[in-house]
């Protein structure tokens, strides 16, 4: 008997593209939430990440009948109190690139030393059977003072890796070897196994 699909519940290119990498050496099949459309938005009212890719995870199972993989990220930085967070993707509402230039204009007199930051990913897993679990992952970084680099997404230009590069700086399989997102999905793969394929 084939293997459900995974409903990878993103519309994020990026992060679809990230997940695919480490998803398909596997066997894992995965589909987006294009292949429903229409479908609605899951508004991330959540006040954590584990809220909001729960929601999600959730309310797309429920929606679909697919095992459901969902995911909320973002940046946490120090010198911000841990802004923008949860609100990472629409704390300005533009593009990336704009919220790149609102960071480091927010951070314009903070010294080096207290530019430090990192990327939080949390997974969530739903399935049909009512079987949900979450996984965390992090990556340590500091805000740079200009953006350097053309890889990744986000705020990929100005985050600054332990190697000072950017991780705008390295291969999408550098990136995936380190990233919030792997080490989450590293963390999610025993139990993904058993949601697609009880
Ligand atoms: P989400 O779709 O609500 O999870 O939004 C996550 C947001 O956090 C993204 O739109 C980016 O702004 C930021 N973010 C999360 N992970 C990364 C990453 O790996 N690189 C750059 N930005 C990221």
């Amino acid at each position: 008997m084939p293997q459900p699909k995974l409903l990878v519940a993103t519309r994020n290119q990026g992060k679809l593209e990230e997940l695919q990498v480490l998803l398909q050496p596997r066997g894992i099949e995965v589909m987006s939430l294009d292949a429903f459309d229409p479908i609605p938005d899951v508004e991330e009212d959540g006040e954590t990440f584990v809220a909001n890719a729960l929601k999600k995870a959730r309310t797309y199972c429920n929606l679909t009948g697919r095992p459901v993989l969902a995911e909320d990220s973002g940046l946490a930085v120090d010198a911000l109190g841990g802004a923008p967070g949860v609100h990472s993707a629409r704390w300005v509402p533009a593009t990336d690139r704009d919220r790149v230039e609102a960071l480091l204009a927010r951070l314009k007199d903070v010294a080096s030393e207290q530019r430090t930051a990192r990327y939080v990913s949390v997974i969530a897993l739903a399935a049909p059977d009512g079987r949900e679990q979450t996984f965390q992952g992090t990556l340590e970084g500091r805000i740079a003072t200009a953006p350097r680099g053309t890889g990744g997404f986000g705020y990929d230009p100005v985050f600054e890796l332990s190697s000072g590069r950017t991780a705008a700086e390295v291969t999408r399989e550098e990136k995936n070897a380190i990233s919030h997102r792997g080490k989450a999905l590293r963390r999610a793969l025993a139990a993904l196994e058993q949601f697609v394929n009880p």
